[in-house]
């Protein structure tokens, strides 16, 4: 438990100012999905990446606790209790002992259910927005703790950059490399996928034996973090998933050949999907290879992206 009030005066801590928090997506460069554990969720040995596509929370002082937003999914996305946000605002003032008040704003630009992540990151954005707001001043640890009962992703997302996740994907550990800056090209497609359907998907397929062999240990992936060539980094990259995804939705098969044939070095599904991802040597292939995606419409928009970037970050 926190002292959020000081002691000497009766001034709240934190900040008197809005507070504002930027949080990116995440993509999966290996998504290794185990057996189906006796709680629900699957054993996973991943490899998380924070990319440069942004939500952004603002926070302010409130008499109650509100939620507005703008951007990607307004309107389809609900704003109640059951919101990411809210629910991390709760579970955030329940831990430290102080009200839960605040007027948080959100400005979305990863799309929901797209396997990127936006959900968890949202709800990141919003521990880190109202420790700095309530004066709360947990450690990054202690807010991924938190962070753990909200979702899978959403301790990572409050470390960012490359790091190893493993148990459901909320133990998270950094991945150490020299820095280096990948590119990457994001197709968005129209809609998104469940995950935890895409989870049921790849049990099924696992049972009646059409699912691939699964991917294994991470180890080649780590080794072409650190050797720095995106074309060795594209030989290793995987994703249990995927064959779900496409299950769910043939057409992404079309999307990453497309990506592939405009000169990306390799190409995978997100997480759960649908969104998929594709490598590319530097930054300039990467804009020509997301024209194309673009011209090929074989998705509803592809934007360019690098990573690895910091998790919700104060800005
Ligand atoms: O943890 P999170 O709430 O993001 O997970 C959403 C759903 O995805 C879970 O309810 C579960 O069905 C599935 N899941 C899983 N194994 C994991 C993570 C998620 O089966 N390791």
């Amino acid at each position: 438990m926190t002292e959020a009030w000081h002691p000497e005066d009766d001034e709240p801590r934190g900040a008197s100012g809005p507070v504002r928090v930027r949080v990116p997506a995440k993509v999966n460069l290996h998504l290794g999905v185990g057996p189906l554990r006796r709680d629900g969720y699957h054993e996973l040995n991943t490899v998380y990446h924070a990319i440069s596509i942004y939500d952004e929370l603002t926070a302010r002082r409130g008499d109650t606790l509100t939620l507005t937003m703008e951007g990607e999914g307004t309107g389809e996305l609900a704003l109640d209790d059951s919101n990411l946000v809210l629910r991390a605002a709760h579970a955030l003032a329940g831990y430290a002992g102080v009200m839960p008040h605040a007027r948080l704003h959100l400005r979305k630009q990863i799309p929901l259910a797209g396997g990127l992540a936006g959900g968890s990151a949202d709800a990141a954005a919003a521990l880190v927005a109202c420790d700095a707001l309530w004066g709360t001043g947990l450690s990054r640890d202690e807010l991924a703790g938190i962070a753990a009962d909200l979702g899978s992703d959403v301790p990572f997302l409050i470390h960012g950059g490359t790091a190893l996740g493993t148990g459901r994907g909320e133990a998270v550990s950094p991945v150490l490399a020299r820095p280096t800056s990948w590119h990457w090209v994001v197709a968005i497609a129209d809609g998104g996928l469940s995950t935890p359907q895409a989870y049921r998907e790849l049990d099924r397929l696992r049972e009646t034996g059409a699912a691939g062999p699964p991917l294994g240990s991470t180890d080649a992936l780590l080794a072409a973090l650190r050797q720095r060539d995106p074309r060795v980094l594209a030989t290793t990259l995987g994703n249990d998933l995927q064959d779900a995804a496409l299950a769910m939705r043939p057409a992404l098969a079309a999307t990453l050949k497309a990506g592939e044939a405009a000169g990306a070095l390799a190409g995978i599904v997100s997480g759960s999907g649908p969104t998929c991802v594709f490598l590319t040597a530097d930054a300039a292939d990467a804009e020509r290879v997301a024209a194309e995606l673009e011209a090929a419409e074989v998705c509803r928009q592809a934007r360019t992206a690098h990573g690895p970037v910091p998790g919700a970050r104060i800005t």
